[in-house]
């Protein structure tokens, strides 16, 4: 099959490189033209597994970058759109880039394509894109319009989309249902899991990829609800975690007794410093702009978006509970990136957070494994100096927080960590390490929705004035 993939975003590039996996030609457009000479030139633009090797796998065989979209559209058959949706002021997705490129589209349609709707967009865009394409002279009868949203996540994007929980399909034809059928036909009949160059896949996975076909706006509703439902989960679960906090309980074995119910699921319970990205914060502010153009108020999603801002002013509470006053400290902190693995930085807590720190008067020392030079770009102050690893970010610091759940954070040295510190006060935003285990190797550690622990051989005065209001728990210190 012959396709073109219009934007190298994320998903445009993650899309692009995997359909030419899949054994498609494929060309990548991107208005970008440094973009596309980078990535002509075999550079990857974005930090993502797998994504390096696989341009270079298909580079100028079964893969080309161009910024034109007459070019892709004349020598393709079916034309996925994968540009920004970004957030406009009112909440409500901008739509904009969508509509120059189906005008672009329009005036480049000589014979039969299938127009595929791939970025995440309100329920109904469908139908403006079609309407768009015969305003901007495109024969009725020379396209069609379908809705294929993509469910990956930003670290793993390369194994989500290749071997999907489900592939979800929006067609209002019989054209576009066999077009769409076939260019992911490796996945569902399972040939693509069979070939000894498959990237490879930990865990459990589908041996044939289930595939779901609906209408356009069910498709474009699934994706909306989708994410939505995923911030809920995460709402939800920081919303306990605060009430697990008040009464000394421990929301990982909460969440864990909640997620063994099949029906609800472990996955997404992690309670933390709420969620970021340029997917959830925006997808749900523009999923409820699009209930109340449906005369609904879906105060459900409202109160979602309060409780994960909120998870950010507890946090930052936290800290100053830990340190008394902030002006003039230094806070080592881990994490600058929205989530580990990954180096956006784009709606990032940790982003947010440091923010206010550096506003109240800290000196911030920051380590993250990749997103450095993304945040210095954004970062601005002569307060905030960056690591190379951990142990120095962390070197003479009053306390650590630690922002990004990446792996590597998960497995600090503590012995080291203890002795490079001023003050052994650790601060998790994302529930790392067992408290216990903190308290053992000699920190004062205060995470989310667990009671402070406290190495046994610390004493602090009016220390029942709750090591500064939290419920508190005392642990033997070994070594
Ligand atoms: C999200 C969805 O998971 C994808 O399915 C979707 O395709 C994508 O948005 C999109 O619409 O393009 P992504 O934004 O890459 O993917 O990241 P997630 O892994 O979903 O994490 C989002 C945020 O939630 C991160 O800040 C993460 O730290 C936070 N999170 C996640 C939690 O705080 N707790 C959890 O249990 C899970």
């Amino acid at each position: 099959m012959r396709i073109a993939v219009i934007g190298s975003g994320y998903v445009g590039l993650v899309a692009a490189v995997c359909f030419a996996e899949l054994g498609h030609d494929v060309l990548s457009v991107d208005s970008d033209h440094d973009k596309i000479a980078l990535l002509r030139g075999g550079q990857v633009p974005i930090h993502e597994r797998f994504l390096p090797e696989l341009v270079n796998r298909h580079r100028g065989k079964r893969l080309c970058f161009s910024t034109s979209v007459t070019e892709a559209v004349d020598q393709s058959d079916a034309v996925f759109i994968t540009v920004g949706t970004p957030q406009s002021e009112t909440g409500e997705a901008d739509l904009s880039f969508v509509e120059a490129v189906a005008q672009e589209i329009a005036s480049a349609i000589s014979d039969f394509k299938v127009i595929i709707e791939k970025s995440t967009v309100p329920v109904r865009t469908c139908e403006s894109l079609r309407k768009t394409l015969l305003l901007n002279g495109a024969r009725p009868d020379s396209f069609s319009v379908a809705s294929n949203p993509e469910f990956l996540r930003e670290g793993t994007a390369v194994t989500d989309f290749l071997y999907p929980d489900r592939l979800v399909i929006g067609v209002d034809d019989a054209a576009s249902a066999s077009l769409l059928s076939s260019i992911y036909r490796p996945l569902t009949d399972g040939s693509y899991y069979r070939q000894e160059s498959a990237i490879p896949f930990v865990g459990y996975a589908h041996a044939q990829a289930p595939i779901i076909v609906t209408d356009t706006k069910s498709a474009e509703l699934i994706k909306h609800a989708s994410n939505a439902f995923l911030a809920m989960k995460i709402s939800f679960i920081n919303a306990v975690a605060n009430i697990a906090e008040f009464v000394g309980a421990d929301i990982e074995q909460v969440s864990a007794g909640i997620g063994s119910d099949s029906r609800i699921g472990t996955k997404f319970l992690n309670a933390g410093i709420g969620y970021g990205g340029s997917c959830f914060p925006k997808d749900v502010q523009a999923f409820r702009v699009v209930a109340e153009h449906c005369n609904y108020e879906f105060g459900l999603l409202t109160e979602v978006i309060r409780v994960n801002a909120e998870q950010r002013s507890r946090f930052l509470k936290k800290v100053r509970n830990a340190l008394w006053t902030l002006r003039g400290k230094r806070l080592g902190v881990l994490g600058l990136a929205f989530k580990g693995d990954t180096d956006d930085i784009r709606e990032s807590p940790a982003l947010e957070i440091i923010s206010v720190l550096l506003k109240e008067g800290a000196y911030v020392c920051a380590y993250d494994p990749v997103a450095i030079p993304k945040a210095k770009e954004v970062l601005d102050t002569n307060r905030i100096f960056y690591a190379t690893d951990p142990y120095t970010a962390a070197s003479g610091c009053d306390a650590v927080l630690i922002l990004t759940e990446w792996k590597q954070f998960a497995q600090l040295d503590l012995e080291k960590l203890r002795s490079v510190v001023k003050h052994p006060i650790v601060i998790d935003g994302r529930n790392l390490y067992r408290p216990q285990e903190m308290a053992r190797a000699g920190f004062v550690y205060h995470s989310i929705g667990r009671p402070v622990a406290i190495p046994e051989c610390m004493s602090f005065d009016g220390e029942s004035d709750s090591m500064h209001r939290e419920s508190a728990i005392r642990f033997a210190t070994t070594g």
